[in-house]
């Protein structure tokens, strides 16, 4: 996770976008930090966290946005998509409202970002899947359709977080 002087080939800035609680921060925490916490607050306007990673033999600052999905809270929106290469589009697998939500999500996504964003839906907090609610084929399907890449993450047990990172960064790449 240090990097401080590490010569940087890319910055490329990613966007976590998605309803409240469905565990943006904590996914960004887990891949900025490898920290998680339980009693998480609701993010208030923006914040960002960078981590250096070498991809392909060159270093890449992945310079991560994370906004909050309370509507009330939410930063100005073209300012949070300008630049960003790559999108986070997070749902939680106990909550299915959450991923009924993702197709207004993914239009606001499309309507303020590049068009060339490379996008990934992620289903978080696999780890309770004693009160899944989302069957993981709807979500691989809604993927599919959309053109979207499509992995279940939970960052408390640090499933797949670096995977979703790893696959939205190298793709864009
Ligand atoms: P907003 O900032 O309001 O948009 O919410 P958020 O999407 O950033 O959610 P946050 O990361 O703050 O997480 C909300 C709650 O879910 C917290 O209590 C987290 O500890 C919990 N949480 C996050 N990820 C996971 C996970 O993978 N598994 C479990 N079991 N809980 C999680
Ligand atoms: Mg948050």
């Amino acid at each position: 996770y240090g990097d401080s002087n590490q010569k940087i080939d890319y910055v490329f800035k990613v966007v976590l976008i998605g309803d409240s609680a469905v565990g943006k921060s904590q996914i960004l925490a887990r891949f900025a930090r490898n920290e998680f916490s339980l009693d998480s607050k609701a993010t208030i306007g923006v914040e960002f966290q960078t981590r250096t990673l070498v991809i392909e033999h060159k270093s890449v600052k992945a310079q991560i946005w994370d906004t909050a999905g309370q509507e009330r809270y939410r930063a100005v929106t073209s300012a949070y998509y300008r630049g960003a290469v790559g999108a986070m589009l997070v749902y939680d697998i106990t909550k299915p409202q959450t991923f009924e939500h993702i197709p207004r999500w993914l239009e606001e996504l499309r309507g303020h970002a590049d068009k060339n964003i490379v996008i990934i839906l992620i289903g978080n907090k696999c780890d309770l899947e004693n009160q899944r609610a989302v069957p993981t084929e709807d979500a691989k399907e809604f993927a599919e359709k959309e053109g979207l890449f499509f992995l279940e993450t939970s960052a408390l047990e640090a499933t797949n977080v670096e995977t979703a990172f790893l696959t939205v960064l190298t793709e864009i790449f």
